[in-house]
């Protein structure tokens, strides 16, 4: 099996002098320091080239599965297949690689999306790499990774002299595309209106962020959208996808945001509770990572000729069209039926919200930067990873 895809250049452009006094071990001598990376040792044992990347690499975060998670992993319909599928593999691992030196204690109870070295345009079309999005719940440092799957770490720090790794419980899961997502978080009626308007072009473009409504929020509008033409519905959902990503903490009161297809805005707001509003409808599931950018989930369909505000004392989005529920769940007929099942809203499943609206604290101390890396350009592309905002 070849890693064919596996960023060596990528990773050579990172390899910087060595501080002539290290005091690190190599990244050999910290994997095999591990009982619970033997798994991950014996696994990397079988790529030299892969492995001698990653040695040579600096700035960089790994974050390691245990052996637990490798035979968790193992047993999942992906974990089955992987070995026959080597660029899924290489992908995979890629997306484990953080583009930076990250210390757990970096991470703060305010998310951030950090890049990783996963840039193959058959896996990701997020610029400058997938990222995943990291926190502290309570005592935890959390990766959450597509499908809001978290991996929590359990045992942080452990330096090379490349960077640093962190055991992880769990292997990451890989962004999927948008209809998958949708499938997964039983998002069944934008699955259908997506697909049968043929809006999947625009929900597969480079770079978007996607404000999704639930179930409820198509079914309680169901008389209205009966009524609709195609083109009009088309029209409506590609109100609901936005030009670039923005993470949750993109979302400052008073954004406004340009939609892909043709420059109609949405506006943020968000209220003393932290509750971030588009339009009037309220984002209840933030930051669930798809291939090409960010899905949030909303609780009502966005209405372009409707743009209101959401009222002061809101505490649930608002309709923008006036219609009543329906018996059968718009746009799912004949439409596939959720097969995985992630249930955004049952306890643990979603990141932590940000809370502290309007403050000016990031998300992440700035990555600690040694060797011959320049600042500059590490912070660079790293604040424009990070997200800054609330
Ligand atoms: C720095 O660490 C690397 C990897 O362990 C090692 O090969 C190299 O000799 C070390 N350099 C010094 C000056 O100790
Ligand atoms: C790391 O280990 C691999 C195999 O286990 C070995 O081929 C390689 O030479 C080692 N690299 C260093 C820098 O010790
Ligand atoms: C992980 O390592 C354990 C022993 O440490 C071994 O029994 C197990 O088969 C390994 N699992 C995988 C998936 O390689
Ligand atoms: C990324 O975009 C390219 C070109 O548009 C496309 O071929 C590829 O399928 C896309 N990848 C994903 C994961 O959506
Ligand atoms: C992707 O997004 C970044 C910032 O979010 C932007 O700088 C870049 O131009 C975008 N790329 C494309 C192809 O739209
Ligand atoms: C976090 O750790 C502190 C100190 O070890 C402990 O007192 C506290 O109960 C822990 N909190 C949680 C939520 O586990
Ligand atoms: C790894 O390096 C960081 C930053 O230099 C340091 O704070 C941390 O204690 C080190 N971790 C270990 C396990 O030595
Ligand atoms: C799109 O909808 C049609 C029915 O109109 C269905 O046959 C097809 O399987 C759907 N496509 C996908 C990708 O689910
Ligand atoms: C999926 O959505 C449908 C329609 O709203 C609902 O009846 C069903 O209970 C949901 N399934 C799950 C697992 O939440
Ligand atoms: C958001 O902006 C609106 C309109 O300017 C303002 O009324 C509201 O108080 C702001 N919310 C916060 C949390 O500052
Ligand atoms: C992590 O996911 C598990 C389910 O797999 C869930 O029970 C747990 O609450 C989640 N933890 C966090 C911190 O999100
Ligand atoms: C990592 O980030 C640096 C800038 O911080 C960028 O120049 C480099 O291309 C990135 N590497 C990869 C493999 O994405």
């Amino acid at each position: 099996m070849q890693f064919r895809h596996f960023p060596i250049l990528a990773l050579a452009s990172l390899v910087a002098a060595q501080d002539s006094g290290n005091d690190t071990q190599s990244l050999n001598a910290t994997l095999a320091g591990n009982d619970q990376l033997s798994n991950l040792t014996n696994f990397l044992s079988q790529y030299p080239s892969l492995l001698s990347a990653l040695s040579q690499a600096s700035e960089i975060t790994i974050l390691a599965p245990s052996n637990d998670a490798f035979t968790e992993f193992a047993d999942t319909d992906t974990g089955r297949t992987i070995s026959n599928n080597s660029d899924l593999l290489s992908a995979l691992l890629q997306y484990h690689v953080l583009n930076g030196t990250y210390q757990a204690s970096q991470v703060t109870n305010q998310s951030a999306f950090i890049h990783t070295l996963l840039t193959d345009e058959t896996y990701t079309n997020v610029t400058d790499g997938q990222v995943v999005e990291a926190v502290q719940v309570g005592n935890d440092t959390v990766f959450y990774s597509g499908l809001l799957q978290n991996s929590t770490v359990t045992t942080a720090d452990q330096n090379f002299t490349g960077g640093t790794v962190h055991i992880i419980d769990r292997v990451l899961t890989l962004p999927p595309s948008i209809l998958e997502a949708a499938l997964a978080l039983n998002l069944t009626s934008l699955y259908g209106a997506v697909n049968l308007t043929d809006s999947v072009e625009a929900a597969s473009k480079r770079n978007i962020t996607v404000f999704a409504p639930n179930n409820e929020a198509f079914n309680s509008i169901g008389s209205a959208l009966a009524n609709l033409s195609s083109d009009d519905l088309q029209s409506i959902l590609e109100y609901h996808i936005v030009e670039n990503v923005y993470y949750s903490t993109d979302l400052a009161n008073g954004t406004t945001l340009q939609t892909e297809d043709d420059d109609r805005d949405l506006t943020i707001t968000t209220n003393e509770n932290g509750t971030v509003f588009v339009n009037a409808a309220e984002v209840v599931v933030p930051n669930i990572l798809i291939a090409n950018g960010v899905l949030h989930i909303i609780d009502n369909v966005l209405n372009p000729s409707n743009t209101a505000a959401p009222s002061a004392s809101a505490t649930a989005g608002a309709p923008g069209f006036t219609g009543s529920a329906v018996s059968e769940q718009p746009f799912t007929s004949g439409q596939p039926t959720p097969t995985t099942q992630v249930n955004p809203t049952s306890e643990g499943a979603g990141p932590a919200q940000s809370t502290a609206a309007g403050s000016e604290s990031s998300g992440l101390a700035a990555p600690r930067c040694t060797g011959g890396v320049e600042y500059a350009a590490l912070v660079g592309a790293g604040a424009a990873a990070m997200v800054w905002g609330f």
